[in-house]
């Protein structure tokens, strides 16, 4: 059967650094996946390649293939805007542009060209209902989008990749730049969309792991040590690496 996302043996240099050496991993659609591990041990470089976010960074070298629904992604005729769309992210630091709320929601579809008002209204709210904000902000949509709190901004975020209708939502590290409500606040909202999108979530923080992930990549020096169900990963790990890591030993 086909996996919604593969990658199979991939390598990522950085010059003559090599960051990812040679990961295997794959997602069946739906459901959570934390990928956890020490500072340094390449999870962003590993989330970034799984939408072409590595190839604005000069001076890098990307082997082995990703597949998206059975299609190698770094072929040169992938269009990045579409793989974008259909593999959406949200950064660290909430990162809305200086507009309305509304103007943030809309944003994607405005460049692929829809200008009906009607359904513009429409995708803004039930995007930031998705996103579990909208109450908040439903009576401030054309006020600036900065003018909000870092858990609310990284919500609209959230709605901004929901509004084009991803199949796939990259995160890293979303809420270690929030304070403990709001990142709670974005556990419930991920929790809420693993029905219908495949979320893949970089986090240091082992108990939001815990917490909301299905499944738990452990990542060490640029490997996968180990992946599993989380409560596998947590309660009886395979490697020796993975339990020191766990058990705070390390990281
Ligand atoms: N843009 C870059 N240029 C050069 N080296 C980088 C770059 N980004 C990350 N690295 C290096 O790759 C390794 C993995 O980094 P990163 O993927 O950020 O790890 P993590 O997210 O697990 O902390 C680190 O040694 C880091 O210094
Ligand atoms: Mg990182």
């Amino acid at each position: 059967m086909t996996k919604l996302l593969e990658t199979h043996d991939l390598h990522v240099y950085y010059g003559q650094k090599e960051a990812l050496k040679g990961i295997n991993l794959s997602f069946d659609e739906g459901g959570i996946t934390a990928l956890i591990g020490p500072s340094g041990s390449s999870k962003s470089t590993y989330l970034r390649t799984l939408n072409r976010m590595n190839d604005l960074i000069p001076d890098v070298t990307i082997t082995g293939t990703i597949k998206f629904r059975g299609q190698d992604i770094y072929v040169p005729q992938t269009d990045l805007v579409t793989l974008r769309k259909e593999i959406g992210m949200v950064f660290q630091q909430p990162n809305p542009f200086p507009f309305s709320i509304y103007d943030n929601v809309i944003f994607g579809l405005k460049l692929a060209g829809e200008k009906d008002h009607e359904r513009l209204d429409q995708v803004v709210e039930t995007s930031l209902k998705q996103a579990a904000v909208w109450d908040e902000v439903k009576d401030h949509l054309h006020e600036s989008a900065l003018s909000l709190s870092g858990g609310q901004q990284q919500r609209v975020c959230i709605a901004r990749v929901l509004a084009v209708s991803p199949q796939i939502i990259l995160l890293d590290e979303p809420t270690s730049a929030l304070d403990p409500i709001s990142s709670s606040q974005i556990e419930a909202t991920l929790l809420k969309l693993r029905t219908d999108y495949t979320i893949i979530t970089v986090t240091h923080n082992l108990q939001q792991a815990s917490r909301i992930a299905d499944r738990t990549a452990f990542f060490m020096n640029g490997e996968v040590i180990e992946v599993d169900d989380t409560k596998k990963i947590f309660m009886n790990p395979a490697h020796k690496q993975t339990e020191d890591y766990i058990s705070g030993r390390f990281g």
